[in-house]
């Protein structure tokens, strides 16, 4: 259970403090897949960040089962991320020195997993993901789609009950697009907390509600 209450985040830009978010109030149930929208600069992706406990709050409060996440320290919140939380930026955000096989493997090897359980976890997500024959390359010699399915496999690798995405199919052509929503829609109906940000209607339509945005606050459920 998700529980955030009169959340607000403000930013201090010299001595202007500039409201993020004026006080969010949301309950989102374990297993619910929800889809998140407004326009851009509304607070989406900070509403987030807070979510993955990468942001604390200015006000209010972020309870995740019972567990308070804004009163943790940066490495409690980051422990409690690395087992929790699976994360689709905005921007892939890989690592380019890494391979696709071992971007996907890094939440593994955090989580001291062990060689075979890397190998077939990873095996599994460049399959469903259509991507075999992708693991030994570096992110740049990726599509943009591909790097996007590439963050989306290392966002599930280890198989968390939370999993946020940011515009996970930005990029994506049609086709694609459908593919990785069947698979969220699977990995969602095994019980997973899904939130998406999206502008996409055809996104909203395979979550279970749509909460709206604007100013810092959710006009819309
Ligand atoms: N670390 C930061 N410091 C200062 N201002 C920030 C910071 N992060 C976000 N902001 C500001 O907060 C506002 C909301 O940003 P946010 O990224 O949450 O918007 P968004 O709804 O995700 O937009 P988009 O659809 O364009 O991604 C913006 O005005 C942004 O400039
Ligand atoms: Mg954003």
């Amino acid at each position: 259970m998700i529980l955030l209450n009169d959340v607000k985040k403000s930013y201090r830009t010299g001595k202007e403090k500039h409201g993020v978010l004026n006080g969010v109030t949301l309950t989102i149930k374990e297993g619910e897949m929800v889809a998140v929208m407004g326009r851009s600069g509304v607070g989406k992706s900070t509403l987030l960040y807070i979510l993955a406990g990468l942001e604390k709050p200015s006000d209010g409060s972020f309870v995740f089962n019972d567990l308070n996440i804004g009163n943790l320290s940066s490495s409690e919140a980051a422990n409690w991320r690395k087992r929790h939380v699976g994360f689709v930026l905005q921007n892939h955000a890989l690592i380019e020195e890494k391979t696709v096989f071992e971007n996907m493997a890094l939440p593994l090897r955090y989580s001291s997993k062990s060689k075979i359980e890397i190998v077939e976890r990873v095996a599994y997500l460049l399959k469903e993901l259509g991507l075999e024959n992708q693991g030994d390359k570096y992110p740049r010699q990726l599509s943009g789609g591909q790097s996007q399915r590439v963050a989306i496999g290392r966002a599930l690798a280890n198989n968390p009950d939370l999993i946020l995405a940011d515009e996970p199919t930005g990029s994506l052509d049609e086709e694609t697009e459908a593919t990785i929503l069947n698979i969220f829609k699977k990995v969602n109906k095994q019980g997973k907390t899904f939130i998406l940000v999206t502008h996409d209607e055809s996104v909203a339509k395979v979550c279970d509600r749509t909460v709206k945005m604007k100013d810092g606050l959710i006009i819309e459920i």
